[in-house]
């Protein structure tokens, strides 16, 4: 088998929240690779570090202590605008509450990271978005309002939005945490057959058994740490 690439690597990291006598650390010397098609859970108690993790794999917070790199480039965090364009390029975000927009349909919702996309024709957005409804099972509800939606079908409207710009990692915080058992399966599923597609990184963070039993690759944390 050939050896997949490196896509992200962490290097020693530690994530303190506040200081003095209210210091947090939040995660303590984490180091960590992802590769692609890599379908990794991190798994852990409440507070051991999970959305931390996530959210500095997401760009959204950066590291106190450690480096990350990105594709091999070290990534700097202080930069603000620069990060926001990597996320936007390279990474693709699903949330526990879905997030959807109410007033738009499954298809403008999946839509909405294409927007500010100016190098792609408004017809080669479209198919895209048709492309990605139809794999999450969703092409006869692509212009149905998020409220007309269950649970499970907002949550794959979240995924196919979540692709749509072609990222090379997903990440997704506990996605299962608000579905009944049959969504959380079809959902799985579906992550699990687009992951199989493509190059995609999927890292979840999760609590629930049925996702751990999908997982590729395992990463457990305690108190911020590795196990
Ligand atoms: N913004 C913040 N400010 C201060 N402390 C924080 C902040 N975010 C998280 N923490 C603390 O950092 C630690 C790790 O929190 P984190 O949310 O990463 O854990 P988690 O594993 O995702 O937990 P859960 O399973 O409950 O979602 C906790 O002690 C938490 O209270
Ligand atoms: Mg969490």
């Amino acid at each position: 088998m050939s050896k997949k690439n490196l896509i992200i690597d962490v290097k020693n990291v530690s994530r303190y929240y506040g200081k003095e006598h209210s210091l947090v650390k939040a995660l303590e010397n984490v180091s960590m690779q992802v590769y692609e098609k890599s379908f990794l859970t991190i798994t852990g108690p409440s507070g051991s570090g999970k959305s931390t993790l996530l959210n500095i794999l997401g760009f959204l917070i950066g590291p106190t202590k450690g480096e990350v790199f990105f594709e091999g480039k070290k990534m700097m965090y202080d930069d603000y605008d620069k990060m926001a364009g990597f996320r936007h390029e390279k990474i693709g975000i699903i949330f526990q509450s879905f997030n959807l927009i109410p007033v738009l349909t499954a298809k403008e919702n999946v839509l909405v990271p294409l927007i500010i996309q100016k190098d792609i024709t408004e017809k080669e957005k479209e198919n895209r978005a048709q492309v990605l409804l139809e794999a999450v099972g969703l092409k006869n509800q692509a212009d149905q309002y998020p409220a007309e939606l269950s649970g499970g079908e907002k949550q794959r409207v979240a995924i196919a939005r979540a692709l749509i710009c072609n990222p090379a990692v997903v990440l997704a915080d506990e996605p299962t945490a608000n579905l009944d058992t049959k969504s959380a399966e079809e959902v799985l599923k579906v992550m699990r057959d687009l992951n199989e597609k493509s190059e995609t990184a999927f890292i979840f963070s999760t609590h629930d058994p049925r996702v751990i039993q999908y997982a590729k690759e395992k990463l457990e944390l305690k108190d911020g740490r590795v196990v």
